[in-house]
């Protein structure tokens, strides 16, 4: 990769030669590293991780430590009250692994829970408040991977979280921001106001006290997993259930459990992609459109040219109409994986796209469309000097989740529920229907975009990337990798350059600010209605690649960083 770029430098002595560690051509460059890196979406939480690494602890450590801390520092989407997956490679066993700790619907969850009388979708009790929880995940899951590859003690990975919430931070002016945004859904949750609006709207350089979280992050460093699913922090959980007229039962916390699943492999040109499976729709679809996309001279149509652009949405479209229809939690519902990841099935649609000709979305399947789903979440990826390498993405779901924060603990808690498909055959708010597949039922977990993934060459682990952005997270991730892996973009580049996206309802395809407008206009040619959109991803992603460890944070989200060490 990027072998073209990169040049060998003749220093003064005859014979010695290298590699350089920045291609000329970036017009960004990452931050690179010896022996370790961590990627994320807020700085604090990066620079936990490097330390972590820095005292001896292998990549599972760090990830640990982040999680933790961007449940503190970025509070929005980092969490102990939501869910993600995590996809990673151990070294010593030579295998990759994937966990999914996604929230799963309570015991007393039912298919019709947010309709009304007239069987209208009451769209905000399924986005807000009590009844829009999932039992949460994170919790069960970083403890799960702690006691299979952790080599720190748990109470070391979780202290530097307690000191930034016992000790506070300084908010960045994006989270300020983030807060003064929301402040007319979030101020009706008393408990979010006392820590979140002491004052409205929210100055900058203030500090951030999140004592009752420090005393609950205590218990869990204290109790391990027993000291969220059980004891006084799961009381209090179903004491505001109880008092809310929620549905999260004792019983639901006892036994929620997160599941190792075998992670989703394909290959692209050379380069093996390691994903997550479902419940996330996201693995299956980015190997879908690579083995469509393979196909095609994508170097010949040149990055972000309008024939690309075209073709990257048709491709889309193909995918997410598959999404609406096959896609749902693989304990509840049978996917059929291995067909809409095989070559043939590739082969089938590819067959059926044109370069330069669009095929409107109606024609392309009839049936079920997306749900909804919102922009936020967040992913961090990790690799250590032993050869480990971590790519997690986790959520709450909306910025901030439900609103809901459980009293004296500060758990902000998610608002998963509307991943799931609220009502077959209903509109939700943005005139969208939803798969039959992904309807609400018991124990369930909804349906995922979240795609953290790994690149493999000869067998070794080269790329871990990720993003926040509900359905866009899989387009943003598909054109990272072919930036990286048909593009030889230095990681830099390949995250901020413009991206595209496709989700073939509405059949609308959106460019993101900085896509050339000749192009775009020349895609309007082809018959593509087309809308400038802002960013609305964030791929936190790092590089191995010559020994060393490149790192970028998106610069769509400001407070992202990587933390080399
Ligand atoms: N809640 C966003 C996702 O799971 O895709």
């Amino acid at each position: 990769m990027r072998a073209k770029y990169i040049c060998l430098t003749i220093l003064f002595l005859p014979f010695v030669i290298h590699a350089s560690i920045f291609s000329s051509d970036s017009i960004v460059h990452p931050e690179v590293d010896q022996n370790g890196m961590v990627v994320s979406q807020h700085y604090l939480a990066s620079s936990v991780g490097a330390q972590i690494l820095e005292d001896g602890g292998n990549a599972y450590d760090a990830s640990i430590a982040v999680a933790f801390a961007l449940a503190v520092v970025l509070p929005r989407a980092g969490n102990i009250g939501g869910g993600g997956f995590m996809v990673m490679y151990d070294e010593k066993t030579n295998k990759s692994y994937s966990i999914d700790y996604r929230e799963k619907a309570p015991a007393l969850a039912s298919k019709d829970m947010y309709l009304n009388d007239d069987g209208s979708v009451n769209n905000k009790r399924a986005r807000e408040g009590i009844l829009s929880i999932g039992v949460p995940g994170t919790v069960y899951g970083m403890w799960e991977v702690h006691k299979k590859f952790g080599s720190l003690p748990w109470k070391k990975l979780l202290d530097p979280a307690i000191k930034l919430a016992e000790e506070g931070f300084i908010m960045s002016p994006f989270m300020v921001d983030a807060l003064n945004k929301r402040y007319k859904k979030l101020s009706n949750y008393k408990n979010f106001k006392k820590i979140f609006y002491k004052e409205y709207p929210v100055q900058m350089n203030k500090r951030l006290l999140q004592l009752e979280l420090a005393e609950t992050l205590k218990i869990i460093s204290k109790k391990g997993v027993k000291g969220f699913y059980g004891g006084e922090v799961a009381d209090k959980i179903v004491t505001d259930m109880e008092n809310r007229e929620g549905l999260i039962s004792l019983q639901d916390l006892k036994e929620y459990r997160p599941v190792w699943r075998e992670p989703l492999k394909g290959n692209f040109k050379e380069y093996e992609i390691i994903t997550m499976a479902p419940p996330s729709s996201g693995g299956i679809h980015i190997i879908q459109m690579l083995n469509i996309l393979e196909n095609f001279n994508l170097e010949e149509l040149g990055h972000n040219s309008a024939a690309y652009a075209a073709l990257l949405s048709e491709v889309m479209k193909f995918a997410y109409a598959d999404r609406s229809k096959y896609l749902a939690d693989p304990d509840f519902f049978e996917v059929p994986t291995s067909r809409l990841v095989s070559k043939q099935y590739a082969q089938a649609i590819f067959k059926k796209i044109k370069i330069n000709k669009v095929t409107p979305s109606s024609e392309i399947l009839p049936g079920k469309l997306i749900p909804y789903e919102s922009e936020d979440t967040t992913h961090f990826s990790v690799a250590d000097s032993f050869g480990n390498i971590v790519s997690n993405t986790y959520t709450l779901n909306s910025g901030y989740g439900s609103g809901v924060v459980i009293t004296d603990t500060g758990i902000i808690m998610n608002n998963e529920m509307d991943d799931f498909v609220s009502a077959p055959g209903v509109p939700n708010q943005f005139g969208l229907l939803g798969g039959e597949a992904n309807k609400i039922e018991p124990f369930k977990r909804p349906l995922s975009s979240m795609t953290p993934t790994l690149v493999f060459k000869d067998s070794s682990p080269i790329i871990a990337t990720g993003s926040p952005g509900g359905s866009v997270i899989i387009t943003a991730v598909l054109q990272f990798l072919l930036n990286m892996l048909v593009f030889d973009m230095e990681i830099s580049d390949a995250t901020v350059v413009p991206r595209i996206h496709h989700q073939w309802v509405p059949d609308i395809l959106f460019l993101e600010k900085g896509f050339d407008i000749n192009h775009a206009r020349e895609i309007e040619s082809f018959g593509q209605k087309i809308i400038s959109s802002g960013p609305r991803t964030s791929l936190e992603s790092l590089e191995i690649q010559n020994d060393l460890f490149y790192g970028f944070g998106d610069t769509r989200r400001p407070d992202s960083r990587a933390a080399g060490y």
